[in-house]
């Protein structure tokens, strides 16, 4: 979890994003409506959601790069309004989900280019820096034009990390990677977030946000759900056991029935039975002392598991999947 005390994460302000009622339209069409959420300093934080919920815009709307219709956010303690934009863009930066690189130029060429444009006085040293954080020193005078899809997103993390920043957005930086290829850009995010580095990732990759995100929401044009993983899945789902025997049970209902804690049971296609409790650690040696009691041959007792997919699942599945 987010160590509050870390010195390592830099605080302007209270949060790194502080949004409240923040709204994009874009022409007629809703891309996000009335959000409002904190993402605290040191985390990485997960944003969720079917394709077209506005994970995008709102990544381009707190990145300063487009206006909010209406609404408010602090962004790593500053105002999010046009008079700070260059402020806010000086302590945070975007990596969108295509890294746009100029193809005939090496990799050194292009952070050397991104380096001008953003007037990096230290340009050199910031560019060694980064390659060297994203572990691509040693192809350094490769031409982009040449790189799989992989390493080209590595250079843009690189050039995303140019300015050293406070806050990173991350727009589904392993999006078409092979699962090594991912998994390298899921160690260089555990490096940034040890090195300080607070985190908004959009993802589809639920294994991803689960095994990296402090926190996560969950947007569908407007915001479903925020907050730990194990809290959304403790919120949402029953608590629960599996029992599986050996052979079957000849009264599943005799044994069960009568348990303290289990409120309900059902039987699963595979001949497992899946319990409803009212607290696992309680009630577990109740189920196991009935079972044996009834001379069944237990191969297995356990908690159900409910991953982040389940929860997520559940919320859009109810929403009506992707809106657009
Ligand atoms: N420049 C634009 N002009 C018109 N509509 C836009 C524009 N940018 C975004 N939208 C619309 O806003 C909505 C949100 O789009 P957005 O790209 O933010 O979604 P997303 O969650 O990032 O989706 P994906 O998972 O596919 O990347 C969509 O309906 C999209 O078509
Ligand atoms: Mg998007």
């Amino acid at each position: 979890m987010v160590d509050q005390a870390d010195p390592k994460v830099e605080r302007i302000g209270e949060y790194a994003i502080d949004a409240v009622h923040l709204t994009k339209k874009i022409g007629q069409r809703v891309a996000f409506d009335d959000l409002s959420f904190q993402v605290q300093y040191g985390e990485v934080f997960g944003f969720l959601g079917p394709n077209g919920a506005g994970k995008t815009t709102t990544v381009r709307t707190l990145g300063t790069l487009l206006a909010p219709t209406s609404g408010s956010a602090n962004v790593v303690g500053i105002e999010l309004n046009s008079q700070n934009s260059v402020e806010i863009r000086s302590r945070i930066s975007i990596m969108p989900e295509s890294p746009g690189l100029y193809n005939r130029l090496s990799v050194e060429e292009n952070l050397e280019c991104f380096a001008d444009l953003y007037m990096l006085k230290d340009a050199k040293e910031q560019i060694s820096v980064s390659l060297e954080a994203v572990n691509l020193s040693s192809r350094r005078n490769d031409l982009c034009g040449t790189l799989s899809k992989g390493l080209r997103q590595r250079v843009g993390l690189a050039r995303a990390l140019l300015n050293d920043p406070k806050l990173l957005f991350l727009d589904e930086p392993t999006s078409g990677l092979d699962p090594i290829a991912a998994l390298e850009v899921h160690e260089l995010i555990i490096n940034l977030k040890q090195r300080g580095v607070t985190i908004f990732l959009t993802t589809h990759r639920l294994d991803e946000a689960e095994k990296l995100c402090d926190r996560v929401a969950i947007l569908n044009t407007t915001l479903k759900m925020i907050g730990r993983t194990n809290d959304l899945r403790n919120n949402m789902f029953a608590k629960s056991m599996i029992v599986k025997t050996l052979n079957a049970l000849e009264s599943p209902a005799a044994v069960f029935e009568d348990i303290e804690g289990v409120t309900s049971w059902e039987k699963s296609s595979d001949g497992s039975f899946s319990l409803n409790v009212t607290s696992v650690e309680s009630v577990a040696p109740n189920v196991t002392r009935a079972l044996v009691k009834a001379g069944a041959d237990v191969i297995f007792i356990g908690e159900a598991h409910h991953s982040l997919e389940d929860v997520y699942l559940e919320i859009v599945g109810a929403d009506g999947g992707g809106n657009k």
